[in-house]
């Protein structure tokens, strides 16, 4: 297994990924921004060849890191990798002076725990957040 950046050839596996792997569903257009923002902060996990894990960020005004996807597939999960990518991803901002990360995640999800544990609180909720009516909660660490 290894961690890797997101290369444009992978896109299409990626779409396949998420549709898999999580609710929401994107255009293909954002990945591709996503990555020329900040090509360093996408990272893809693969196995046997195959994408099994991602996360994205985007470096934000006021020296702040926003975590927009973190998903791995369920064989992949309560290994350590989700808090290695999380890692990675605020290793490889600090170079932007990062102080602070953020999120949103559902107000139904376990994940919650796990950025609990890696030392995010959660600060406000947002409504409706997601595509099928559910609240979101922001989360943030202070570096
Ligand atoms: C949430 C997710 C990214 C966590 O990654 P992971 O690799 O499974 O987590 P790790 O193995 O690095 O866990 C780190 C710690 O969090 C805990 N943890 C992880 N997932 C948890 C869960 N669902 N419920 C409770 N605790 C959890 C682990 O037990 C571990 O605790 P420890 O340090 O005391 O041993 C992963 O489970 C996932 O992809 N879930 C589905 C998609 C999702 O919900 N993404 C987040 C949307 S914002």
């Amino acid at each position: 297994m290894n961690i890797t950046k997101f290369e444009e050839e992978q896109l299409d596996e990626l779409i396949l990924f998420l549709d898999e792997n999580l609710n929401e569903n994107y255009e293909r257009i954002v990945f591709l921004n996503i990555r020329k923002r900040w090509p360093e902060g996408f990272l893809t996990v693969i196995d046997g060849g195959k994408i099994v894990g991602t996360c994205c960020g985007a470096i934000l005004p006021n020296d702040k890191l926003r975590i927009l996807i973190l998903v791995l597939k369920d064989d992949y999960q309560k290994r350590g990798i989700g808090k290695d990518l999380i890692e990675r991803m605020i290793k490889a901002s600090e170079i932007f002076g990062i102080k602070k990360v953020t999120l949103e995640v559902r107000k139904d999800s376990d994940a919650i725990t796990f950025y609990r544990k890696l030392g995010f609180s959660s600060v406000d909720v947002l409504p409706c957040y997601y595509q099928d009516g559910c609240d979101g909660i922001v989360m943030e660490k202070q570096l």
